[in-house]
């Protein structure tokens, strides 16, 4: 799809559809939606009497302009209540509107970005979300399927503006809304992808391909370099696959200092069967999604690469399978991690909080000011929050605050989970410094505390995204499969950051 923004008058506009909001409890259409209406002889306000169009939200009515106007159709969008819209309600309903369209086959399409209802949102930002609910919602993962698509694509979606200097600000919006939308998109097709061909290899490939296309430094540490630094977490969990594990670090500078201001971190388990500590076949298959912290902390900093705050980033994914072999860590086993800390395995599935245990040392040790970590850590933080929201945890108030209103800006809903030390005692092992599961109680918390043995006083926030980096539905700009959660939150976060 093609999104330009242009001069014009959507009443003017010739294209296969147009599409105007509509609010539920309209008492007066007016400026171009008014003029539409009279256009089409009041069908609009017609329909509206006799309860057709309601305004609920999502609501999509398609009327045939027959010639009554240059556009073949007008797409009437309901979003709700004015004073209950929001902007990822707006999101949302572009989101389905485009898909309802090309369901329709419709190729070139015009909205206007004027009226869409927010008092307190301006143009700019109405531009950006409006890409990103085109973006996001007609986002398809169909490369391995041979048989042709049902419907076509849309082509062309114009972004109206009434002159020049309003297209002036809705194409810095729109800008933004791609690097964005194209950042979640990204990681969205990277989980998607199957891991016999999104392996530790596979994922390093793809870190070179973005460091090559964006100018990011690039690191990639193989099984020799991260034995010499000390990496035992991590090589613990690979010591049981065929694929060479690969530490995959990508480094953005926008700051004058030289300083690491912020340090993504990502679990890159291109694939958890839970090695010797086997998980049930059924539904196993969605482990190949482990990696998605990794996709999205790639994802990030590709995109703030093209923003450019000033700011200096790294992203920081330690990628390797769980599988299970005669070579595969054991439960019992003691491994030594990068900050010297010892660690008893009493789940071999537990193996999340090993490779971020050595990839947050090795942010500490390069000196980073602050870190995130973004991992599908715990089946756990299902069962507490459901496929609503994502986890936080962390050990400074002012930098979770940071995040939580980053995600909320991106409509990525993230929830603050309690880290009271008295949960820290249950990792307590008596043959090491820590043991790998805290037991059935708490579980993403006993996690996160886990975590917190290698993060020190650095402040530090960590996502667990277990419950909303996939979904089963289709729902607002949501595709089945790989969410692309939480890419848009990271990037919010460090352009708030870079203020
Ligand atoms: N990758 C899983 C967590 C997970 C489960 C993510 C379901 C997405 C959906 C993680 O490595 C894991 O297996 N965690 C264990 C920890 C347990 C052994 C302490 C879990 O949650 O069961
Ligand atoms: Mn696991
Ligand atoms: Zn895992």
């Amino acid at each position: 799809m093609e999104i330009k923004v242009v001069t014009g008058d959507i009443v003017k506009t010739k294209a296969d559809a147009i599409v105007i909001p509509f609010f539920k409890d309209n008492e007066q259409l007016s400026g171009d939606i008014a003029n539409i209406d009279q256009a089409l002889d009041g069908a609009i306000t017609q329909l509206n009497k006799r309860g057709e169009i309601k305004g609920k939200l999502n609501e999509i009515t398609i009327i045939h302009c027959l010639g009554k106007l240059p556009s073949e159709r007008v797409a009437v969008i309901g979003l709700g209540k004015k004073e209950e819209l929001t902007k990822n309600k707006i999101r949302g309903a572009i989101a389905e509107t485009c898909r309802r369209l090309r369901q329709s086959n419709m190729e070139n399409i015009a909205f206007i970005p004027q009226g869409i209802g927010l008092d307190d949102i301006d143009l700019e930002i109405a531009a950006q979300i409006m890409t990103e609910g085109a973006l996001l919602g007609t986002y398809t993962f169909q490369k391995y399927v041979t048989s042709k698509e049902e419907h076509s694509e849309i082509k062309q979606l114009l972004i109206l503006g009434r002159d020049d200097s309003e297209v002036v600000v809705l194409e810095q919006g729109y800008r933004k809304g791609k690097i964005i939308a194209e950042a979640a998109n990204l990681a969205r097709d990277m989980v998607n992808e199957p891991s016999n061909n999104m392996t530790p290899t596979d994922m390093a490939e793809m870190a070179k391909k973005l460091a090559d296309t964006y100018k990011l430094e690039l690191t990639i540490l193989n099984r020799e370099q991260m034995k010499d630094l000390g990496m035992g977490a991590l090589l613990g969990v690979a010591q049981g696959s065929q694929q060479p594990p690969k530490f995959i670090v990508l480094r953005y500078s926008g700051g004058d200092s030289s300083e690491i201001d912020v340090a993504l971190v990502g679990k890159g388990i291109t694939f958890d069967s839970g090695g010797i500590s086997i998980k049930p076949s059924n539904g196993m298959e969605e482990m190949k999604s482990d990696m998605t912290g990794g996709a999205t902390v790639m994802a990030a900093i590709s995109a703030i690469a093209q923003i450019k705050p000033e700011i200096n980033v790294m992203a920081i994914i330690p990628a390797t399978e769980n599988l299970p072999s005669g070579t595969a860590l054991k439960p019992g086993d003691i491994l030594t991690a990068m900050n010297g800390k010892t660690i008893e395995i009493l789940s071999t599935d537990a193996e999340g909080r090993l490779i971020l245990a050595d990839a947050i040392s090795y942010a500490r040790k390069l000196g980073a000011k602050s870190i995130i970590d973004v991992a599908t850590l715990t089946g756990a933080c299902i069962i507490a929050l459901g496929k609503v929201c994502t986890g936080a945890f962390g050990n400074n108030q002012e930098l979770i605050n940071k995040v939580l209103a980053s995600g909320m800006e991106a409509g990525e809903l993230i929830w603050q989970m309690p880290m009271f030390d008295e949960f820290k005692e249950l990792n307590k092992s008596s043959i090491a410094d820590v043991k790998n599961v805290g037991g059935r109680e708490a579980g993403s918390i006993t996690a996160a505390q886990f975590l917190a043995e290698f993060t020190d006083d650095i402040p530090w926030v960590h996502l667990d995204i277990a419950g909303t980096s996939m979904t089963e539905k289709e729902r607002n700009y949501q595709i089945k499969g790989a969410t692309g959660v939480p890419v848009r939150t990271l990037i919010n976060l460090v352009l708030s950051l870079a203020k």
